[in-house]
């Protein structure tokens, strides 16, 4: 087949799927089991063969889920927006490493040109950063940095024999704080898991005292990670009192925003929710989150430090690959980076950031807030359903009713399970308090009131659905448990 007609041909499958991504239902499930015979991935054809390729392509995208489908409300992402779509197409087209200007020069540009926009809007000065991949790297990469700053010995000398280093986190942080703490060789002893107040923000008190205790211990305090959206709950651990906690201690305050850190593009709701954000010493934001660009767009920001990320990433002989530039700049990102081969993220971004600007994003951060306030007055209005713990920003912790005989927990999951099984809708779960709630996340441009409606319908049609069938069961045999 000519490579024109291999663009057609592709072209032409992704625009039907493209133009189909809301209607039907969000999955056409199949079981493991079954999934893997229609796909016959032991396929072994005569290679080479294109119609075979496009055969694979089709079963592909017949059983993809379609993440932009108003049934979609599991994860913290859903669909992508259109530009950063075609900035994707592209850069699989022309397939670089953003790791040298010469392999990669308009991603380069296009990378400081994201980090100085960004720096500028958190209000960072005389700051730096990256484009890592995904905020459970750049938690890690800022929990690195912080480690070093605290001790630069450790870099060559690493760990041994030197003061215990602890670091400090909202217990409901996301588990990328305990891979950090893995990989960085401080093992998860030496991570602090500090216990939420009533609205799942870490308790400051108890903090302090955490850093009593170890500093009385000889131990280094060397890092306190702000939570801003926590993964489950939603909550933002205030930053006001861990500055000034920040000043006693001396730590490094991070915040990871991976969720949540979509707020900084309205000023009404940063003012609202991270106010002194401008003081931390990192933060990092998903853009392929909340804000909707292609997965994996991520930005790690330091304060006041320019050259943090070549001091801490930069190891062993890089002269075959890197240069900097004449005037002494840093010319090929890759010098600061923990990978070598790094995917081209910046166009996706630049192409969104363009098309929407920062009033456009703030909009869409808005209004999913306004979205989260109705579905949450929708559970209270309803009898079936219930908040499990109150909203604290955009995650919507519920759960079905079931009567003092059913346990929530095995009920919900069941609930969830037929939902997703029928193609009704996807919603996440996670756990608050012990309990087993319904996390639904908006943050689909295809959602508005009625689509929250149809779910919550449909999350109570199931509901009456499980509760009859296990009546009729109990019925049938009046001697099980209910
Ligand atoms: C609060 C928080 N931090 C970090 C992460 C990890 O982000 P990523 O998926 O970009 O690695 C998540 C993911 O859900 C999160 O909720």
């Amino acid at each position: 087949m000519e490579q024109e007609k291999i663009f057609e041909r592709l072209l032409q499958l992704l625009s039907r799927h493209y133009s189909h991504r809301t209607a039907g239902t969000f999955v056409d499930y199949l079981d493991p089991g079954e999934l893997r015979r229609q796909l016959d991935l032991d396929h072994a054809g005569p290679g080479g063969d294109w119609e075979q390729v496009f055969d694979w392509v089709e079963k592909y995208l017949a059983h993809a889920v379609k993440t932009d489908h108003p049934g979609y409300l599991n994860r913290m992402w859903a669909g992508a927006n259109l530009p950063s779509v075609i900035g994707e197409m592209v850069a699989a087209a022309t397939n670089t490493s953003a790791c040298t200007f010469e392999t990669a020069p308009v991603s380069t540009l296009m990378e400081k040109y994201l980090l100085r926009t960004m720096l500028e809007l958190v209000g960072f000065a005389n700051g730096s950063g990256q484009m890592t991949t995904g905020s459970s790297n750049a938690n890690m990469i800022a929990m690195m940095a912080a480690r070093n700053s605290v001790d630069p010995a450790v870099k060559q000398s690493g760990l041994f024999g030197r003061p215990e280093l602890f670091a400090f986190v909202n217990a409901d942080a996301h588990y990328s704080m305990d891979r950090a703490a893995n990989i960085l060789g401080l093992g998860a002893d030496h991570l602090i898991k500090i216990p939420v107040d009533e609205h799942g923000r870490m308790d400051v008190a108890q903090l302090e005292q955490r850093l009593a205790t170890v500093v009385a211990a000889g131990g280094s305090p060397f890092f306190v990670a702000a939570t801003a959206g926590t993964t489950v709950r939603g909550s933002y651990d205030p930053l006001p009192p861990l500055l000034a906690l920040r000043e006693r201690y001396n730590f490094w305050l991070h915040v990871d925003g991976a969720w949540g850190g979509a707020v900084i593009f309205s000023d009404r709701l940063r003012g609202q929710y991270l106010p002194d954000l401008a003081q931390a010493d990192s933060f990092t934001l998903d853009f392929h989150k909340m804000l909707g660009t292609a997965l994996m767009c991520n930005v790690l920001l330091f304060n006041q430090r320019p050259d943090i990320l070549r001091q801490v990433c930069s190891a062993g002989d890089e002269s075959y690959i890197f240069r900097d530039g004449e005037d002494g700049e840093i010319r090929d990102l890759g010098t600061q980076s923990l990978q070598c081969g790094r995917r081209v993220d910046s166009l996706k971004w630049f192409l969104d950031w363009k098309f929407y600007g920062q009033a456009g994003l703030a909009a869409r951060v808005e209004h999913y807030l306004e979205l989260c306030e109705y579905a949450e007055s929708q559970v209270n209005q309803r009898d079936e359903l219930e908040m499990v713990v109150p909203r604290e920003s955009f995650n919507i912790c519920f759960r079905f009713r079931t009567p003092p005989s059913i346990p929530p927990a095995e009920f919900n999951r069941e609930l969830r399970e037929r939902m997703h099984r029928t193609g009704r809708s996807l919603v996440g779960t996670g756990v608050v308090n012990g309990e087993l709630v319904l996390r639904l996340l908006i943050t689909n441009v295809n959602v508005e009131t009625p689509e929250i409606d149809t779910f919550f319908q449909a999350v109570i049609d199931t509901g009456r659905e499980l509760l009859a069938e296990r009546s009729s069961r109990n019925q049938a045999s009046p001697t099980r448990q209910a």
